[in-house]
């Protein structure tokens, strides 16, 4: 079940990941076709993010992602041409998924953030828009 948060956006879902915690510690599992909606090609991290550093400013044409904050945390602005929100990401057992056409921006990541980000496809800057106008457009056209 999706966690809810009223502001986030109705494309993208947060979901809890099964925290698997013992007198050791704790373990997160995350699998594609379970937790993550889709076949994993691509895995990245985000991590050593400067102070006041703004990062992302894009959107996909095509490829559907997942982030997870594994450690410290990061504000997640999402964008569907019509309504932005922002959510934070703070605890390695909560996932967002980001579908296609969804502009995002990261801010005010903590000096431990490590933000990890599964992809369902492999790194491709033609699948990139990285231009807000032309986004819009975009976005306008895909309601259409
Ligand atoms: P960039 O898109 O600027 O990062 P962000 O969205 O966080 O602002 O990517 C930084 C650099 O890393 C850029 O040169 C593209 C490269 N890159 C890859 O080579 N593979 C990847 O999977 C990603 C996401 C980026």
């Amino acid at each position: 079940m999706p966690v809810t948060a009223p502001d986030l956006l109705k494309s993208c879902k947060l979901l809890p990941l099964p925290l698997r915690g013992d007198e050791r510690g704790s373990l997160v599992p995350v699998e594609a076709g379970r937790q993550v909606p889709f076949d994993i090609r691509r895995v990245y991290t985000v991590f050593a993010t400067k102070p006041g550093v703004l990062r992302g400013f894009h959107a996909h044409l095509a490829t559907e992602q997942m982030a997870i904050a594994v450690a410290g945390g990061c504000t997640m602005i999402l964008d569907d041409g019509l309504e932005r929100r922002s959510v934070r990401l703070d605890r390695p057992d909560l996932a967002l998924t980001i579908p296609p056409m969804i502009w995002h921006e990261m801010e005010d990541f903590t000096p431990d953030c490590v933000l990890m980000v599964l992809a369902d496809a492999f790194y491709d800057e033609a699948d990139y828009i990285r231009d807000y106008r032309r986004f819009l457009d975009v976005a306008g056209e895909r309601r259409r």
